[in-house]
């Protein structure tokens, strides 16, 4: 081949790494993409045919060269430029301002930077002559595990640093980030472990380290992470930076990803308002953090307070208060849930944990007792992760305890007497609405907010409309009157009347409400809407066979047949029958749907200020729109609230159009054009 057409196609390969390095950095660093995804790919893939037309040209930092590659024996060692410490963490208000205090009897006055503190593995990154040089773990703070080949395949961490012409990328920059999986992937993750056999991540902090840390970076390769970088470990002839925000602003420019949440504080009651937003903000964010970090923001000062053997004295972790903590069982009970599955429940001794009192926590089953082998009176960890119940993960075992005889869970059911049938590890009470239990929770069940929405039919009042006998099966709900209500304790006329306004409201549902209320096993709000959309009649869906319930968008075989097996019921034909005997008309869906968003499929993001997010979806739904949780090229609009998160960007790639809540609320109400 001629030189002259070598050096055209260099040119074209390296106009196309040019291409894809900057979109990686709007996407990762700027969080701000120009491009679809669709036209991304198309550049990679041009830029991979032509490398594989002609390997001379493929350089080590060409974007096609993230793929992993043979497995490694064994992590070489590798020493860090700099130790990489520890941090100073507390967790009470007190304790920051001693630190304060410290700070300002060797500095006087001083401002801090804040940041979230990212609950991930430590990485320390080389770059040299602007390339990447090499990736080594925490490890023992002077020596960490040489990563290079696994950071190599994480798309956050640029191949080779941007230059900008305002702040040229030093000779040699050694920077310190943490890697860390989203909360969303590390679920994928898991389920499909799972699904292959294979152990689960107890957290997102351990599926980012153990996938760090794959001697076959191809692994690490298909696994989703990401880098936060927020601290210069060792920098050779960089100018020097103005201050700490400086140095984050700087670490952008050269396009490794800083967090977006980093402010400024110049006095105590703007860390502990920056502490209580982040903590608010916590369960919004798809990664997670578990404290801010405050760092004194003036470098020289920094340089001044030093450091002691483990940590610096200019930087402090301010922790959330924990959510995992121990306790003790002081009970276990089971309970009979709405479809009969009878659950062990441990009561405990009252802890908080992140800012919400636990008393009680699942044992789900009687293996799971096993498998813990959990009884009365033993210390336990509990861990409560996002907004979900409280978990028991492991019992903590102290030397010399005299322990309990192990629960055993009961022959028959505590609420009706009837013998428990077991199912696999679970147990069942096989009495049906027959069970008080089990009436009570249907009762409640098509009173909540997802199927017929009576308001005013709190637990309170189901337990007392089904303990006093007056409610025995759910079409009894709508044969009740203002003198029946009454003569319940805490009701008067006002309240009883309330009530029964109520049920009455509720004779007229949606069909998909209507549906959902009926507990069919498997069917939730989403698939009662499938199946409303697509049949439009309740006498429809009751006459479905397997095969047409089958073709519904969402539903599979398996719950096609459970769907009709339930129509066959001869209990259930008398409930509906019996609802329909009381005046209770489901109305039917007539499609397509009309309003002013018909036809259009919107997709929500972020936290919204004037309603919760299902009240936004169902408006939406109202004025004729499909809701879905992703958004991709079918998306018409995404409605963005505050801290919106990767969809905002998604959709700025796709040409989505993006709308704020006002906007919304306009186009439902019809007072604006789409
Ligand atoms: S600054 C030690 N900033 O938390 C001085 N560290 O539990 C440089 N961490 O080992 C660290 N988020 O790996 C800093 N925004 C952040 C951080 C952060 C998480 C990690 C860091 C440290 C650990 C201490």
């Amino acid at each position: 081949m001629g030189a002259a057409r070598l050096t055209t196609l260099h040119q074209r390969a390296e106009r196309l790494r040019a291409a894809i390095r900057q979109h990686d950095y709007r996407y990762y660093t700027l969080d701000r993409p120009t491009i679809s995804d669709a036209a991304y790919d198309r550049l990679f893939a041009r830029l991979t045919r032509l490398e594989a037309a002609h390997p001379a040209i493929i350089t080590p930092d060409s974007p096609t060269q993230r793929v992993g590659g043979a497995p490694l024996p064994a992590f070489p060692s590798a020493r860090h430029l700099a130790p990489m410490l520890g941090l100073e963490s507390v967790t009470g208000e007190d304790d920051v301002r001693r630190f304060d205090e410290r700070v300002r009897e060797m500095l006087g006055r001083k401002g801090y930077v804040l940041e979230p503190k990212f609950d991930g593995a430590s990485l320390e990154v080389v770059y040299r002559d602007g390339a990447f040089l090499r990736a080594a773990t925490r490890g023992d703070g002077e020596h960490g595990e040489d990563v290079t080949e696994n950071v190599k395949t994480i798309r956050s961490v640029p191949l080779c640093l941007r230059s900008p012409k305002a702040r040229p990328a030093p000779r040699l920059l050694a920077v310190r980030g943490e890697v860390m999986m989203r909360i969303g992937d590390f679920r994928r993750l898991n389920a499909d472990l799972e699904r292959r056999g294979q152990p689960p991540f107890a957290n997102p902090r351990n599926a980012a380290a153990g996938s760090l840390r794959q001697l076959d970076s191809r692994i690490t390769a298909a696994r989703p992470l990401i880098v936060f970088f927020y601290d210069v470990l060792q920098i050779e002839d960089g100018r020097r930076f103005a201050d700490g925000l400086d140095l984050l602003a700087a670490l952008r420019d050269w396009g490794l990803p800083a967090s977006p949440h980093a402010r400024q504080a110049a006095t105590l009651d703007d860390v502990f308002r920056y502490q209580r937003a982040m903590a608010h903000r916590r369960d919004a964010l798809d990664y997670e953090i578990d404290g801010v970090v405050l760092k004194v923001n003036d470098l020289a000062a920094r340089a001044r307070l030093r450091a002691t053997a483990r940590h610096p004295r200019w930087a402090l972790a301010f922790k959330f208060a924990p959510r995992e903590d121990e306790t003790t069982i002081e009970a276990i009970i089971v309970q009979v849930g709405r479809t009969g599955l009878v659950t062990p429940v441990a009561v405990l001794t009252p802890v908080s944990l992140g800012g919400v009192t636990v008393t009680r926590a699942t044992l789900h089953n009687r293996e799971e007792i096993r498998r813990l082998d959990v009884r009365v009176g033993d210390r336990v960890r509990i861990v409560r992760a996002g907004d979900v119940i409280p978990d028991i993960v492991s019992r903590v075992s102290r030397a010399h305890d005299r322990r309990r005889a192990t629960f055993a869970m009961p022959r028959r059911c505590p609420e009706c007497d009837s013998p428990i049938v077991q199912d696999g590890p679970f147990d069942r009470c096989p009495n049906g609405l027959a069970c008080p239990a089990q009436l009570k929770r249907a009762i409640a069940h098509v009173g909540s907010r997802q199927a017929l929405d009576i308001r005013g039919l709190g637990a309170a009042t189901v337990d007392a409309l089904v303990s006093s006998g007056l409610v025995r099966s759910v079409p009894d709900l709508f044969r009740l009157d203002t003198r029946d209500v009454k003569t319940l304790d805490r009701f008067a006329d006002v309240s009883a009347a309330n009530l029964i306004g109520q049920i009455e409201h509720a004779r007229r549902p949606a069909l998909w409400r209507f549906l959902h209320a009926l507990g069919i096993p498997g069917v939730g709000a989403q698939t009662a809407r499938q199946l409303a959309d697509h049949f439009h009649s309740l006498r429809a869906v009751q006459s479905a066979t397997e095969a047409e319930l089958a073709s519904v968008a969402g539903i599979g075989e398996t719950m096609a047949r459970d769907i009709a097996a339930f129509f066959r019921r001869r209990d259930t034909r008398r409930i509906t029958d019996q609802c329909l005997a009381s005046r209770v008309r489901p109305v039917e869906t007539t499609a397509p749907a009309r309003g002013p968003l018909a036809g259009q499929t919107v997709v929500f993001t972020g936290q919204l200020g004037s309603m919760t997010r299902e009240d936004a979806e169902e408006r939406a739904r109202r004025a004729g729109a499909r809701v879905a949780q992703s958004v991709s090229r079918r998306t018409d609009l995404l409605v963005a609230g505050d801290d919106p998160g990767s969809k905002l960007a998604r959709a700025g790639a796709l040409g989505v159009r993006v709308i704020d809540e006002r906007r919304f609320m306009a186009l439902v109400a019809g007072r604006a054009r789409r």
